[in-house]
């Protein structure tokens, strides 16, 4: 792919004629964990937890789980049993209260991925650390102008993120909106992968893998591998999908069926936009209109070159170059039966803010970069390698994570313009806690309609400026390379707003 089209679709951009789509979710051992999933099998849907009165109070549960990926058992970490753990559906306004438990056995917390939420205490505080065994009580409380959207969960422990997000830790938070669009039904899709060793355990993730970024070798969606999902022609579907995976891009189609994207990480579109493909970088979500026509279609996702550390290595590694690889098969869609009435035209969203109207108080421009740690040979020895001394450096203008540095300074209630630079000959996918960006040039040009994200792909040796409007919330928090390896390896910083 020429690095244009791929900037395009990195920015959850379309193309062309035709038809694309993204799918499918699923609670994947749904009745009583000795049902094998996997292909024909119906999508599943994780267990939904609503909020009654502005408030959801629910118990939540991290630990070892014993479920069925396609024919095999598998030994994973997971929400309250299952995989992705329950749906979360709250209100703009509402209060989130999770009672947590640690039954790993390493430390963990959790965090609310795009809820614009304080970052205090017991709010959404990436500093949090719950031991094995302990418990921690988290209260999120929405703002009544909070963004309707799909968001989702996950734990955010410092050098073990990677590590519990591929082994099953994540589930979805869906905002509700007030003002819907009409739909037939609305599925979550929740994208993750993993690779299983022989005795079902996730495989060991070697350290140029870790440096790459993991790519697990069963992508599944719901936990299912290549589940179906069934409608009538002419039905419209909201489908939220999130790409939970590690590091994996996903380039998403569907084909002989029309797509339009009516939301991104930050909320919905004013108007849906006709796509083909869509591409999400890890932590990514996009909310995808599917109007049903007769036929079979496969949810497939496409490789993506996102760069690799040869032209650090002065070659290529073993497990190098993610995006060589064949497409994937996600899910089936079956449209059949007879035809229902047209759903109607989809009433347009809120106009979006757009902060190019609004001066910047700061600008600051950020460095992503990778180096070369001790013991790095030139002529491919990193398969041997052990140990931390061994891994290249995940830096963020120098300097890898500390928990105690405020890296960024930020005075609330301004808006600020951020450049960030990537350095290294990786794509770095970087995100921001707490505060939604908006994307305003990339790779030299302006992007003409506020783009709101909460997950920014930085291309290799290429950048990009967004704006932030530091909103609401006083208080401490990190940003980082949402490939999740990355982040674990450093390349993470603190910001705070006072
Ligand atoms: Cu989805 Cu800081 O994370
Ligand atoms: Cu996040
Ligand atoms: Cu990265």
């Amino acid at each position: 792919m020429s690095p244009l089209s791929r900037r395009q679709l990195l920015a959850l951009g379309a193309a062309g004629a035709g038809a694309a789509a993204v799918g499918g979710a699923g609670l994947w051992w749904s009745s009583g964990g000795g049902e094998s999933l996997g292909d024909g099998r119906e999508l599943a849907q994780p267990e939904v937890l609503a909020g009654r009165g502005g408030v959801l109070d629910l118990a939540l549960a991290a630990a070892p789980a014993e479920v069925r990926i396609g024919a095999r058992t598998a030994h994973v970490q997971a929400y309250n049993g299952s995989l992705p753990g329950p749906t979360l559906r709250v209100r703009p306004g509402d209060t989130l209260r999770v009672a947590m438990t640690n039954g790993l056995e390493a430390p963990t917390n959790l965090h609310v991925h795009g809820l614009h939420v304080s970052p205090r205490a017991n709010g959404d505080n990436p500093f949090v650390s719950i031991g094995p065994g302990e418990s921690f009580d988290y209260e999120f409380v929405l703002p009544e102008d909070h963004p309707p959207g799909t968001y989702w969960y996950h734990p955010h422990h410092h050098g073990h993120v990677a590590d519990q997000i591929a082994a099953g830790l994540y589930g979805v938070i869906v905002v509700e909106d007030p003002d819907p669009v009409p739909v037939a039904r609305e599925r979550v899709l929740v994208v993750s992968d993993l690779t299983l060793d022989g005795s079902g355990e996730p495989a060991e993730v070697s350290p140029p893998q870790r440096m790459m970024g993991r790519e697990g070798e069963t992508v599944l969606v719901n936990g299912q591998v290549r589940p179906e999902a069934t409608a009538a022609p002419g039905e419209r579907e909201l489908w939220r999908v999130v790409n939970a995976c590690p590091s994996r891009y996903l380039r998403l189609s569907l084909d002989g069926q029309e797509l339009r994207l009516s939301g991104r990480d930050a909320g919905r579109l004013t108007e849906p936009v006709e796509l083909t493909e869509v591409a999400l970088a890890p932590g990514n979500r996009a909310e995808l209109l599917v109007d049903a026509r007769e036929g079979t279609s496969r949810l497939t996702a496409a490789p993506v070159d996102r760069g690799s550390m040869a032209g650090m290595m002065g070659g290529a590694m073993p497990g190098d170059g993610p995006g060589t690889d064949e497409p994937v098969d996600l899910l089936t869609f079956q449209v059949t039966g007879d035809r229902v009435r047209d759903p109607g035209p989809v009433p347009p969203g809120p106009s979006l803010r757009d902060l190019r109207d609004e001066p910047p108080a700061a600008r600051r421009t950020l460095d992503f970069a990778m180096g070369m740690g001790m013991g790095m040979g030139m002529g491919g020895t990193m398969g041997g390698m052990r140990g931390p001394g061994a891994m290249a450096s995940f830096t963020i203008d120098g300097r890898g994570f500390d928990p105690e540095r405020t890296d960024q300074q930020v005075r609330a209630g301004t808006v600020e313009e951020w450049t960030l630079v990537n350095s290294s000959p990786m794509d770095h996918p970087v995100h921001l806690h707490v505060w939604p960006v908006q994307v305003v040039t990339e790779g030299g040009r302006e992007v003409p309609e506020p783009r709101w994200l909460d997950v920014v792909n930085v291309p290799a040796f290429g950048e990009v400026t967004v704006r932030v409007a530091f909103d609401d919330f006083t208080g401490r928090t990190v940003y980082h390379c949402h490939i999740l390896d990355h982040e674990d390896l450093g390349m993470m910083g603190t910001v705070e707003a006072r």
